[in-house]
């Protein structure tokens, strides 16, 4: 009798790529191995995202988050989960530099982590070290519209698109990396019409947020859409209120404790 053990395969970067105008993609953040586990069971990619420096390490903006955090939380992910592609965000200074620069610490994190891909922000400016990389071996998702790396330069993190003077630019943008060879593009914060608009012209998914229905695909931060953030954008549906069940948990705790109810038969060892 032959024993067969049943491997799950990844998701793959193509398997992305197909799902253009088909069934939408399903994605989340995850900056931890058993959240990722769960996350796991329903997205089709996670991303480990430089938003981690905000909802995990209490930053004010991404600006401040090194490569050895990403690697840290990217191989937190890898190793939580089986089934979905798991793309992490290169941190802001990691890459822009120069197409080489870029590839050297994009290969540092696909080697160190495992992940399946990586992702950039900006369009038409990135495209040159899109390409450069892809061409390589490393598989690019893209990220347009709001881009929190350029919040310094933005003033702030502002919808995009309001007015239909700015859309040329996001459009530029959009087709300078579908042409480069990014697989999936990231539309962050940006108006329904124009967010409509880029996923009809380019033949690659675009994954919305803050971007809209009419995207290929939605992304949100898991933190955000558990009721984690104390601050929540409009765009954001939370869909479960976990910071209150915390603060429950943990007060009842505490009072336990202090009553010395806290352990009681059942947790101790005789
Ligand atoms: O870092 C992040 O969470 C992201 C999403 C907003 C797409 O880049």
């Amino acid at each position: 009798m032959s024993t067969q053990t049943q491997t799950v395969r990844r998701t793959t970067v193509p398997q992305i790529a197909r799902r253009k105008g088909g069934e939408p993609i399903v994605s989340l953040t995850s900056y931890h191995a058993h959240t990722a586990a769960i996350v796991d069971r329903y997205a089709d990619f996670i991303l480990v995202g430089d938003s981690l420096g905000m909802v995990m390490h209490g930053m004010e903006s991404t600006i401040g988050v090194p490569l050895d955090l990403m690697i840290m939380h990217g191989r937190a992910v890898v190793r939580g989960t089986k089934k979905a592609l798991i793309v992490v965000d290169m941190p802001f200074g990691s890459y822009e530099e120069s197409p080489n620069v870029a590839f050297r610490n994009a290969a540092i994190v696909m080697k160190e982590t495992g992940c399946g891909a990586i992702k950039l922000e900006g369009g038409a400016r990135m495209a040159e070290t899109i390409r450069f990389l892809v061409e390589r071996g490393i598989p690019v998702m893209a990220h347009i519209g709001l881009t929190p790396q350029s919040v310094n330069v933005m003033g702030g993190f502002k919808t995009q698109g309001r007015q239909e003077a700015e859309w040329e630019h996001h459009l530029a943008d959009a087709r300078a990396v579908a042409e480069a060879g990014a697989f999936a593009v990231v539309l962050e914060g940006m108006v329904e019409p124009l967010a409509a608009k880029i996923t009809k012209m380019i033949d690659i998914p675009t994954i919305g947020i803050g971007a809209s229905a009419e995207c290929d695909g939605q992304i949100l931060v898991l933190e955000d859409m558990l009721g984690l953030n104390p601050w929540t954008p409009k765009f954001v549906k939370v869909y479960g209120e976990l910071g209150p069940m915390i603060e429950d948990s943990v007060r009842r705790y505490a009072e336990e404790v202090k009553a010395r109810t806290f352990p009681t038969e059942e947790q101790v060892y005789r």
